[in-house]
């Protein structure tokens, strides 16, 4: 019979059993288990499981194999080449600083498309992944604080190609309850604004989004700066102050003619 001393000992044993069988297959479940996810939220968007198959492992491709830190913009090339965007580029809605309501909005109809309602940013929202040098497999946790640089530099890139994919009549929406609604160091002041193309866009609307319209605040400082940047592109620039209330109710509703 087991004394109470030897108790702990053979508990730690277990333990260190469980963990020695676990940890490989462990591994090897999160490559499954994102390859899993990647198929299925392609194939709910585009319905072809093949081209899913084929686009996940050009997607892979970019980061297997590789440490974090040598993953680039640039690892995403042949992706975006063999994966373009199909949505009408007139559409496009970009947006700072109010991801949650731009991107409900973008969902509830098509008459305007957010880079997250892309095939890529669709599958690619809400995921983590990372690799390892000389690895084969795809982690998806302990990938990088906050996130890993496979994923910053893939979302970089998406936002730069969607700015230059974009045309005519843009619109992007703001954030009109804080003091800089058009904030440096954000991935569309550096990653998109400078991608605009004239003549290939013609204007760009702001939404400023508000509590209350008070007529003023498009005269902010930073909307300025926006609104320079665009007239040395020679692309028209407009400004509208709207109440997030008055989204909200769009987005209740599905009215197409929001703004
Ligand atoms: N998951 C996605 O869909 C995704 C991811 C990255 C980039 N993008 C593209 O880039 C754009 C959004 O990226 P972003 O970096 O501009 O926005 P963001 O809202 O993600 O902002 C990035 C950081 O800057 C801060 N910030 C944003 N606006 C601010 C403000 N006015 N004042 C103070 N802090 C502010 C945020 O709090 C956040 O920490 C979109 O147009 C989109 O096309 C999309």
């Amino acid at each position: 019979m087991a004394s109470k001393n030897s108790l702990p000992i053979r508990g730690t044993l277990t333990v260190m059993v469980i963990v020695v069988v676990l940890a490989p297959s462990a591994l090897l479940d999160q490559t499954a288990e994102f390859e899993a996810a990647f198929l299925k939220k392609c194939v709910d968007y585009t319905r072809d499981k093949n081209s899913c198959k084929a686009t996940l492992a050009i997607f892979e491709r970019a980061y297997v194999g590789k440490k974090d830190s040598a993953v680039t913009k640039d690892s995403y090339n042949e992706l975006f080449d063999k994966t373009p965007f199909t949505h009408p580029c007139g559409k496009s809605l970009f947006w700072s600083g109010t991801y949650q309501l731009a991107s409900r909005f973008t969902q509830k109809r098509d008459n305007f498309i957010a880079v997250g309602d892309t095939l890529l940013g669709y599958v690619l929202t809400r995921m983590t992944w990372c690799s390892k040098e000389g690895s084969k497999e795809t982690f998806t946790t302990d990938c990088g604080d906050p996130w890993t640089v496979a994923v910053g530099s893939f979302w970089l890139k998406i936002s730069i190609k969607f700015a230059q994919y974009a045309c005519d009549d843009l619109h992007v929406m703001l954030d009109g309850e804080t003091p800089q609604p058009f904030f440096p160091d954000t991935a569309f002041a550096e990653e998109e604004v400078p991608y605009f193309q004239s003549p290939r866009v013609k204007s760009l609307t702001v939404i400023l989004v508000v509590n209350q319209k008070t007529g003023t605040k498009c005269n902010n400082e930073s909307l300025k700066n926006l609104s320079n940047i665009m007239k040395g592109k020679n692309i028209r620039y407009a400004c509208e102050e709207v109440t997030k209330a008055h989204i909200e109710n769009c987005i209740k509703r599905g009215t197409k003619d929001c703004f």
